[in-house]
């Protein structure tokens, strides 16, 4: 991976110029309760551009810097504190481990920060992520304006690092999409396991527990906090509680995705709690079924980024209609954005370092074109709660989303969570296998 991250900070010093200086800091440390800390989650783009996963670090660029481009500010050795932490790497781990041209001790940022800006015209930074180091950033720049009536020069431009970069990460090259395979096959483990553990009776935290074995024993973190609703839970779009006992004749929803090195996966299954879909359950699950299929179709170069909600909208309207979930004109209840009660939310995002992923979906107003090595999540959804007016009871307390994880190729697009089951014979077999 060494060649992989000088690799990214070339293209970003491209980007950036002779005249300019990116600076990035690392995710701080947060508190969970007294002394307790949460687990630490690098800064997304800190990782993408250094690989250095400490905290209390700053990492900054200087294209064509004759003492080095590539400046890495981060903490000294300290044996006592490595004893009861953890190692560090040390200025010298920087350069030798991490391939720092330079590398100063965190602590010295002060005295060094703003002798480097005031040799550059553009600084290029993310506003509003990491607020303390806004004001600190702030604070340099004003002590150079202080100086700059002594003849000091002043950088006079502020350019946002993240438009940048997220173009690069959008992109995902040979290496990275390495690491998403592995993240999915974690999460295709844990969703396979915890069908297999499902019963009747049992607690949607349980179930959590057999996802969480599977991401960590290969490996991963979760990459976001996972859902796990039975029944009229499966309705609730971001369901966390996870506390509820699953009801026979129930569906479960699951959307949990593991994390590998940084990397997410993000899928969701709906499976029945006992093994066998009822007769509604089975007509609902068909008709999210062919709108995913028909969205992940319209995943293709060329295609632009609305084409897949847009396949996902058509399939489930017209199927909605013919269940008598709806009543109308297929055509007038897209436009009208009928659908909307039962599908309110979008047919998937960006997936990459962050699972809501960085990059834009327009470009100057227009819906953007999908061209290889993007990623992206493909998940349509029907959700019907109790007391739908209108709606066939048999319908009630039903949420099915189905979620898989696609990479646009050079001649359409590979479903990279394509090996868990969602045909439901194949769904019910894998669970029946398990008693
Ligand atoms: N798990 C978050 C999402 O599906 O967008
Ligand atoms: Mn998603
Ligand atoms: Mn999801």
């Amino acid at each position: 991976m060494d060649k992989e991250f000088a690799k990214r900070r070339k293209n970003l010093m491209r980007m950036i110029g002779h005249d300019g200086i990116a600076i990035l800091p690392a995710a701080s440390v947060k508190i969970r309760n007294r002394d307790v800390e949460f687990d630490y989650r690098q800064d997304s783009d800190f990782m993408y551009v250094t690989g250095f996963q400490e905290p209390e670090a700053v990492a900054v660029l200087m294209p064509g810097r004759a003492h080095g481009q590539y400046i890495l500010f981060c903490r000294e050795r300290d044996l006592e504190m490595e004893t009861w932490n953890g190692l560090r790497a040390g200025q010298e781990g920087a350069m030798n481990d991490f391939g720092a041209d330079d590398a100063f001790p965190i602590g010295d940022i002060d005295e060094i920060l703003p002798g480097l800006l005031e040799q550059r015209e553009r600084v290029f930074y993310t506003m509003g992520v990491h607020a303390d180091f806004d004001h600190r950033l702030l604070g340099w720049v004003n002590q150079i304006r202080e100086k700059s009536r002594g003849g000091t020069h002043t950088p006079h431009e502020f350019i946002s690092l993240d438009h940048l970069l997220h173009e690069l990460r959008l992109f995902k090259t040979g290496a990275e999409i390495k690491h998403m395979k592995r993240a999915a096959k974690a999460a295709i483990a844990g969703h396979q396991r915890a069908m297999r553990a499902c019963q009747p009776g049992m607690y949607e935290y349980q179930i959590e527990a057999e996802l969480l074995y599977e991401f960590k024993k290969a490996g991963c973190e979760t990459a976001y906090p996972s859902i796990v609703g039975g029944g009229a839970n499966g309705c609730i779009l971001h369901y966390t509680d996870n506390n509820q006992v699953l009801q026979d004749k129930d569906l479960l929803l699951i959307d949990a995705g593991a994390e590998y090195c940084g990397y997410a996966s993000d899928i969701t299954r709906t499976f029945p709690v006992n093994g066998e879909f009822t007769e509604p359950q089975l007509e609902l699950y068909e008709l999210v079924l062919d709108a995913q299929l028909a969205a992940i179709n319209a995943v293709q170069p060329g295609n632009h980024w609305n084409d897949p909600h847009d396949a996902a909208v058509k399939v489930l309207t017209r199927g909605m209609v013919k269940l008598g979930i709806l009543k109308g004109r297929p055509a007038k209840l897209i436009k009208d954005g009928a659908y909307r009660k039962y599908y309110m939310h979008r047919t998937g995002h960006w997936l990459g370092l962050d699972v809501h992923d960085v990059g834009d979906y327009k470009i100057e107003d227009q819906w953007r074109l999908f061209e290889p090595g993007m990623v992206l999540t493909v998940e349509p959804g029907i959700y019907i709660p109790s007391k739908s007016r209108g709606v066939p009871k048999r319908y009630w307390n039903t949420g099915i989303r189905i979620e898989d994880d696609v990479r646009v190729t050079r001649n359409g697009n590979e479903v990279i969570t394509g090996a868990l089951v969602k045909e439901p014979q194949d769904i019910e077999a894998l669970m029946a296998s398990a008693q």
